[in-house]
């Protein structure tokens, strides 16, 4: 996976090199009418409705109650970039991009199309200038609340982002269950595990391991039919309650897991879940951090990634190695190792002290 990343990016930054610049920053520059364009097509199905059979635009518009100009237009704009192909007979097909938004799809990509496109992110992002001006999140001055508090009174939403959740971490999962020796743990917990995709995963190829999901209230409802499909229910504990208060942080564990909860978060609010897991830890248990490294001079998807954090989650970050070990340290932790695995992301192992 991070060769091909490589090589996709020396492709595309060679076909910068064979047009005007002009043309190479003008398409980031409108690289936003695309994302609104697919992100809606995605929303109102069409990907699943061409499952069925190729359609008119007509059609396409009287299934999503659409107007049938406009869709005619959204979609030959999407097939501009290469998302849907249209036959001489002016009917449109799902092509292998397009393929990627039907809800049936493993890692479903309409879901990340849904939460991305959503309102609530959107008017965040137009905000941006008053973030990068004071460097504070907009989620919370747009919408007045964290977005864990806007999750909770909208709980479509909160859905639509578990699903996203679930399609990105679905890629990573197999990677880490095959790069960690889960066989030497015992009981591992999931801090902040979602509908517990990494763990029902890491369960499926250990069968001695039991553990315990811990996450918000909301969230665990779902998680219940996810470890359930996967045949794990039995072997798992569900707890709800939030990392922030002293004490909520199950004990009982060899292993404790926080994937893709701390880039959420700025430092201070980071110490804060760590201590509290550490408080949860015997003294040698182990604490995995999974998170994409993202240092510095990081020039891949993972920079992006890290605005989105800032803009969006609560003046959370991506980081570098040594910011990880910085929060581990000074959270009652030594850093033990890191170990890459084959998607861009990487296991951060450390040890209670
Ligand atoms: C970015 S998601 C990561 C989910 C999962 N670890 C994964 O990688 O798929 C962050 C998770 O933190 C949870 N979360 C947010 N605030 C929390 C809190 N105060 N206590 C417990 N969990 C919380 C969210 O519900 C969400 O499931």
């Amino acid at each position: 996976m991070r060769g091909l990343l490589a090589l996709r990016k020396a492709l595309l930054r060679a076909a910068d090199a064979v047009v005007p610049a002009q043309l190479a920053v003008f398409d980031r520059v409108t690289a936003m009418m695309g994302s609104h364009v697919v992100t809606e097509l995605a929303r109102v199905g069409v990907a699943d409705l061409l499952d069925e059979r190729s359609m008119t635009a007509a059609e396409l518009a009287a299934r999503t109650e659409t107007d049938p100009v406009a869709m005619l237009r959204a979609m030959r704009g999407a097939v501009s970039m290469g998302v849907f192909e249209r036959d001489a007979m002016g009917r449109y097909a799902n092509n292998r991009l397009s393929s990627t938004l039907r809800s049936t799809e493993t890692h479903d990509l309409r879901s990340v199309a849904r939460y991305f496109g959503s309102r609530s992110n959107v008017m965040a992002w137009c905000d941006f200038p008053e973030t990068l001006r004071t460097g504070k999140n907009a989620f919370e001055r747009v919408h007045g609340k964290s977005i864990w508090e806007w999750f909770d009174e909208h709980p479509v939403e909160r859905e639509t982002f578990a699903d996203s959740m679930m399609a990105m971490t679905l890629v990573d999962a197999p990677g880490i269950a095959a790069t960690y020796p889960f066989a030497d743990v015992r009981k591992l917990c999931d801090v902040g595990g979602g509908r517990g995709t990494l763990l029902s995963e890491i369960l499926v190829r250990h069968p001695h391991l039991r553990a315990v999901l811990f996450d918000n209230p909301g969230v665990l409802d779902a998680a219940r039919e996810l470890l359930g499909t996967r045949g794990v229910a039995d072997r798992v504990e569900l707890v709800a309650g939030s990392f922030f208060d002293v004490g909520s942080v199950p004990r009982g564990a060899d292993t404790y897991v926080l994937k893709n909860v701390l880039h959420d978060w700025d430092d201070e609010r980071c110490i804060a879940i760590l201590r509290n897991c550490r408080a949860a830890m015997d003294r040698g248990g182990r604490l995995l951090v999974i998170e994409a490294l993202v240092e510095e001079g990081c020039e891949d998807y993972g920079a992006l990634a890290d605005l989105h954090m800032m803009i969006v989650c609560c003046d959370g970050r991506e980081r570098g190695r040594a910011e990880y070990e910085k929060l581990l340290v000074a959270s009652g932790f030594r850093f033990e190792r890191v170990m890459e695995a084959p998607t861009p992301v990487a296991i951060l192992e450390a040890i209670a002290v």
